[in-house]
């Protein structure tokens, strides 16, 4: 098929999909995610022209991890979302197999968009081209080619992800880079214009033994000298509270020092969560926050999503989530306007005491917010049933363990995930369940985990269980509201 009809051909698919939806359960109703193909990670995030611009990696043909197209929905509600559409496809020289992550930046009412045009020759030898993307508010746009054409000496080509901030009036740039000694490391670029780019040099970290190569780096401002480096290391070795998922994304706090490329007094590396389909995250800036969107899903692990089999869709993008510093960690909490996806109140409770308790709810789309009082109980497990499957968490006040177990699924990826968690007498609780998604977040953000589930039953019901009499303060439960790409 000559690729103009391959190209109207999903485009048809598009527009049937949306005048017609299937009964599918685990198509989500909240979350980003495309009818058919595969997403991963979010780029291009950005405030532009009164409207959130949410771009992704797309490969609109199938549900594998090739033809990497950049997509887009924008939105000003994240209830009402534009159709999507494809942006930059791989057609040109120096993208030809794969238009691959990257960043944004509204400079001049243009929003500069960068990203690594990947390249293999016939041998799978790999180059990496840092380009940039004129795009204008009408929706037109130039792709203007390289603006750096080779990484530098001592570097291999897994060279990529740019990502662009400001210091001092001068533009930077940090990408993700690896060592010809296959270290992980990122690379620091200058400009005054944002067209013209030199290299300013490594980034100095402590952090010399870090995996294989750092994806996807955002380069975050906390507050005058505080930077959040946040990246998404490969090749670290699991641990028994941390790690412990294929790839990593998690970020250092330290003193931003361009001069020196160095970001001095740094913080321990924090996972930034700690559930099991969580991965490049991106991080921009709008109204004095710092909104993150990342990825549900994990590279290498194909197997672990049944959708691409039944459906032929993999993977959404998580909520946007605001970033807030405070003692030396990032707390995360959804942003504001996704209160508009309330759609009714279902449940609310004060003041209950118990051992057991079912919260029983007719809809698979709910926010629920509780907070607990320990009480005689250490001990919590909430219970996420379907039928005759369920994933469990279990939270243990006395080691401060945290479990979540997804073993008692039949498909999908199965396992556990556990992490610390610091609490006093309480422990309050926000997630955000969609049909094949799960956002926690604990103790206001301190910690988040993010699941994907594929049950086999459409119902729903939480179980609540301690080991001693238990005090719930409160429970709130919303209905939440589907989104609309129109
Ligand atoms: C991270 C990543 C990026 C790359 C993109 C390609 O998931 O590997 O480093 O730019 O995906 O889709």
């Amino acid at each position: 098929m000559l690729n103009q009809d391959l190209y109207q051909k999903v485009e048809e698919n598009l527009n049937n999909y949306y005048s017609n939806k299937d009964n599918n359960i685990w198509r989500n109703n909240f979350h980003i995610e495309m009818p058919f193909g595969l997403v991963n990670d979010p780029n291009g995030l950005s405030y532009y022209n009164d409207k959130f611009h949410i771009f992704y990696q797309w490969n609109p043909f199938g549900c594998e991890h090739k033809n990497k197209h950049w997509a887009l929905v924008k939105t000003d509600d994240f209830v009402n979302f534009t159709k999507p559409e494809i942006i930059l496809k791989p057609e040109e020289w120096y993208d030809k197999n794969g238009c691959y992550s990257g960043g944004a930046y509204v400079k001049d009412n243009t929003l500069k968009l960068f990203y690594t045009g990947n390249v293999k020759d016939e041998n799978n030898n790999r180059e990496s081209y840092q380009c940039i993307v004129d795009y204008h508010k009408d929706g037109t746009f130039e792709k203007r080619g390289p603006i750096i054409t080779k990484q530098p000496e001592g570097y291999t080509a897994h060279f990529r992800d740019p990502m662009i901030f400001i210091q001092d009036g001068v533009y930077y740039m940090v990408l993700g880079v690896q060592t010809e000694n296959l270290k992980g490391r990122a690379l620091i670029y200058k400009s005054e214009d944002i067209e013209n780019w030199e290299l300013v040099g490594e980034l100095k970290t402590n952090m010399n033994e870090f995996g294989y190569m750092w994806e996807c780096p955002n380069m975050v401002k906390l507050d005058k000298t505080k930077y959040a480096f946040l990246f998404s290391p490969q090749g670290l070795e699991a641990e028994e509270f941390r790690y412990q998922n294929i790839y990593q994304s998690g970020y250092i706090i330290g003193d931003l020092d361009l001069e020196e490329v160095s970001l001095k007094n740094h913080s321990e590396f924090k996972e930034i969560d700690m559930g099991f389909d969580f991965y490049a995250p991106q991080v921009f800036t709008h109204d004095g926050e710092n909104i993150m969107i990342g990825w549900v899903g994990m590279p290498d692990k194909d197997n672990e999503y049944p959708s691409s089999d039944n459906g032929g869709w993999m993977f959404p993008l998580t909520l946007p989530r605001v970033l807030e510093y405070k003692d030396n960690v990032l707390y995360q909490r959804p942003l504001k306007l996704v209160e508009n996806l309330r759609k009714s109140q279902i449940v609310n409770i004060n003041n209950l005491t118990f051992c057991n308790y079912n919260l029983k709810l007719d809809s698979r789309n709910v926010e629920i917010k509780l907070d607990f009082d320990f009480d005689e109980s250490n001990v919590i497990e909430l219970k996420f049933k379907f039928k005759d499957e369920y994933i469990s968490l279990v939270y243990d006040k006395r080691t401060e363990i945290c479990i979540i177990d997804r073993n008692n699924m039949k498909l999908g990826g199965k396992g556990i995930r556990k992490f610390k968690l610091k609490t006093d007498k309480s422990l309050s609780l926000h997630m955000f369940l969609d049909n094949s998604v799960m956002e926690i977040y604990y103790e206001k953000g301190l910690q988040t985990t993010t699941l994907m589930y594929f049950p086999k039953e459409d119902e729903l019901e939480v179980e609540i269980k301690s080991d001693n009499k238990l005090k719930l303060n409160e429970a709130i439960v919303w209905n939440l509201r589907g989104v609309k790409y129109e």
